[in-house]
């Protein structure tokens, strides 16, 4: 049996797991500072390496508690290096770096991208997930939306990825749009419920001939329509950075009469149409036999709901706890590494932009 203790601070969740064989949980502890970032609308990068320096020993002794794990039993220690900000990375990385010297165990650093797509294979509620290669894995979250044909494990390739803004950054950049506040995605989402899809006509950015995507004509679409109900014009680069003056109820104040629901559901339906479309037809085209979904904004139902209907093969997509950031998935995909005999050493490094 293989223990593996995961740290992973790539963003702004704390998070420790214990995971058993790369499959079981034995315990996954996630700390998130959404009530903190709030009030900025977003991430702020310096505030977010600080609170994991202040929550990352707790969060580490509390998995190893839930897991009832002796420090012994541990047989190598598991930390996301990238992608992600450096500061928050470094805390984690440094953690890592400590308890792998005291222990005297394996130090291996894992990527981001990875650790969304093996979630896949962790063991829920449900039976025990195999998943079969080779497998066309959307990847959909904050900062990346990727296609990637998983061959094996450790073997992939990126076939298209987004050309600018990821799924779920313009997921927040329009909630924010419609003063819907952070994280955008869950918004978005709720407010779409009371939303009519077909409402307003936005454009899909299909880029044939390729696997890639673009968000950032969708993203001025929905601008400019909320700027037909706003009192005065604001330049698109501070629409898009600035919160709107809010009523004491939370309301932003020039919007009141912006169709929200109308607009919210015309968005997720653009996005979630050109996902559904790309991931099929990269499917088709490298004849996948099953599509996995992973990644923040794969939590998103409308998407789960139309991969399933719209796609030729089976869909797979991690429980709802596991699309968004998490340590037991650094943990699932350390275990492959640790088999295929990767060890870091103390030089190991944070990369922002690591790639898969
Ligand atoms: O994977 P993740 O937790 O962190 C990154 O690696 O970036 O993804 C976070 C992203 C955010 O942009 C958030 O708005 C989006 O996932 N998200 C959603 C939903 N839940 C989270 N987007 C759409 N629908 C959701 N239900
Ligand atoms: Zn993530």
């Amino acid at each position: 049996m293989t223990i593996i203790l995961a740290i992973e601070t790539s963003c702004d969740e704390t998070s420790a797991a214990v995971v058993e064989n790369g499959q079981t949980i034995r315990s996954n502890v996630v700390a998130s500072q959404i009530d903190i970032h709030r009030r900025y609308g977003g991430v702020f990068p310096e505030v977010a390496s600080r609170q994991h320096i202040l929550t990352i020993t707790t969060v580490i002794q509390d998995a190893m508690v839930q897991a009832r794990t002796q420090w012994n039993d541990l047989d190598a220690v598991a930390v996301t290096h990238g992608p992600g900000l450096a500061g928050s990375l470094l805390v984690g990385v440094n953690a890592a770096k400590g308890i792998a010297l005291a222990l005297n165990r394996p130090l291996i650093g894992v990527n981001h991208l990875e650790g969304h797509m093996v979630s896949n294979w962790l063991i829920t509620d449900g039976p025990v997930p195999t998943p079969k290669f080779p497998a066309l894995c959307l990847i959909v979250s904050g900062g990346h939306t990727e296609l990637v044909l998983v061959h094996d494990h450790l073997a992939y390739e990126v076939l298209g990825r987004t050309l600018d803004d990821a799924a779920g950054e313009v997921f927040d950049k329009v909630a924010r749009l419609l003063g819907l506040g952070y994280p955008g995605g869950p918004a978005v989402e709720q407010a779409a419920e009371r939303g009519k899809p077909d409402a307003f006509d936005l454009p899909r950015a299909r880029l044939r001939g390729t696997l890639d995507f673009s968000f950032s004509g969708l993203k001025t679409a929905v601008l400019r329509l909320v700027q037909r109900y706003t009192d005065k014009v604001q330049a698109p680069a501070d629409a898009l950075n600035s919160q709107p003056p809010c009523t004491n109820r939370g309301l932003p104040l020039p919007l009141l009469s912006m169709p929200i629901a109308d607009l919210a559901a015309s968005f997720q339906q653009a996005v979630v149409d050109v996902l559904v479309e790309k991931t099929c037809q990269a499917a088709e085209e490298h004849d996948a036999a099953e599509i996995l979904l992973a990644g923040g904004v794969s939590a998103n139902s409308l998407l789960r709901h139309q991969m399933t209907a719209r796609a030729r093969r089976p869909v797979r997509a991690p429980p709802l706890f596991l699309c968004t950031d998490n340590a037991a998935m650094t943990g699932a995909a350390a275990y492959y590494r640790f088999m295929a005999g990767q060890r870091d050493g103390m030089d190991l490094d944070v990369i922002p932009g690591l790639r898969l």
